[in-house]
């Protein structure tokens, strides 16, 4: 039986834990949170070893396996140790907030030829599939992105300095799925706003965002995000897919909705101008696919049965590729210090 251990116990390490509890052929061997009680609290549910200091877990218990589910600002140390060990492991997203730092840690991978995940779980969404199909059949031009919600509870969210922001942090599901689904980006260009969030304690981030991307293949995309909302009424989150004749609107993990000249139209379509100056309905009705709400356990499954097999092709997000992603978003925050826009070929070129 193949043994696990976790560094980091908060939120996402519940949720993981959550999955790991259901497999019956691994067992916990330890786990590992600067704040004890949070550790005590995840070996009770699953057994194993309490630790404060992940070096004395690393050189006590061995696993055979990790999760390493840890603030943005504290990587490094711990996964260099790691891969000295030789021991695979799935971490969390952003890989690290300094690019420099996640692609030695790429490379060290490399070297060690060691199997790794990323907690991209979307990726796994049964609604990429027809995502995917959409957009083989369709021309898009346009990808249109929005995530705006409110600010999340724990304490090193809202500095920029140690979550790297909202597009780094958060929204950074949306940037890879674009990258899985539909292309690379080849300039990113993003602007900032703050003033609008006054009542948060310690608050020291961007309010909102919005960022312009043009891909290889010529599309552009636009991905707007802010965390300054209240209500769950002023919340949005999806990704639109446009082409000449159709849409489709992925919202992350639970449906898409596919519109399209055919499929038009039944009820509350408004009116769009068309190409040659007439009127003509908008398509209002749409064919939906709801997701099967399997991503997170299937992420999760595929990693430990990775390591189990020592075969670790089916991972659909390891490490090398998550250091894209985090160009992709740290490249947003270099057009926001900077004013300009960033060419992504050079931010990756090593
Ligand atoms: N994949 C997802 O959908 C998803 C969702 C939520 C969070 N996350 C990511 O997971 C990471 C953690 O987020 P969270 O919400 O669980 O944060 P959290 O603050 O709830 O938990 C992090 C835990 O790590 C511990 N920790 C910090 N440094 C440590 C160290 N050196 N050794 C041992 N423990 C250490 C902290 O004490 C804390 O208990 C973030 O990068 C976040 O972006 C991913």
């Amino acid at each position: 039986m193949k043994k696990y251990a976790m560094i980091g116990c908060g939120g996402i390490g519940q949720y993981h834990l959550n999955h790991l509890l259901q497999f019956q052929d691994i067992e916990a061997v330890a786990f590992c949170d600067l704040i004890p009680d949070r550790a005590a609290a995840f070996a009770k549910q699953a057994g194993g070893e309490v630790y404060t200091d992940y070096r004395e877990l690393l050189d006590k218990s061995r696993p055979d396996m990790l999760f390493i589910c840890i603030p943005p600002y504290a990587h490094g140390d711990i996964e260099m140790d790691v891969i000295k060990q030789g021991i695979p492991f799935f971490v969390e997203k952003p890989v690290s907030l300094d690019l420099n730092l996640a692609k030695r840690i790429r490379d060290e991978i490399a070297r060690a030829g060691l199997i790794t995940a990323v907690g991209f779980q979307c990726r796994y969404s049964s609604l990429n599939p027809p995502t995917r199909t959409f957009i083989e059949q369709n021309e898009i031009s346009f990808v249109q992105c929005s995530r705006i919600g409110g600010v999340p509870e724990v304490s090193w969210w809202r500095n920029k300095t140690l979550s790297g922001g909202q597009i780094v942090e958060q929204t950074i599901h949306q940037f890879d799925l674009i990258r899985f689904v539909f292309g690379e980006p080849v300039n990113v260009f993003s602007m900032n706003a703050r003033g609008f969030v006054r009542d948060v304690e310690d608050y020291d981030t961007d309010d909102l965002s919005v960022t312009v991307v043009r891909f290889a293949n010529g599309a552009l995309a636009s991905i707007s995000t802010g965390c300054y909302a209240q209500d769950g009424a002023a919340f949005d989150s999806k990704l639109t897919f446009s082409s000449r004749k159709s849409r489709l609107d992925h919202y992350l993990l639970q449906r898409v909705d596919i519109y399209g000249i055919d499929q038009a139209i039944t009820k509350d379509s408004g009116l769009v101008v068309k190409g040659d100056g007439t009127m003509a309905a908008a398509a209002a009705s749409a064919n939906s696919v709801d997701d099967n709400g399997q991503a997170g356990l299937t992420c999760d499954r595929t990693f430990v049965e990775a390591v189990i097999s020592g075969d670790g092709s089916k991972i659909l997000s390891p490490y090398a590729d998550a250091v894209k992603t985090l160009a992709f978003t740290l490249a947003c925050n270099q057009s926001i210090e900077t004013g300009q826009p960033v060419d992504m070929t050079k931010l990756l070129a090593d």
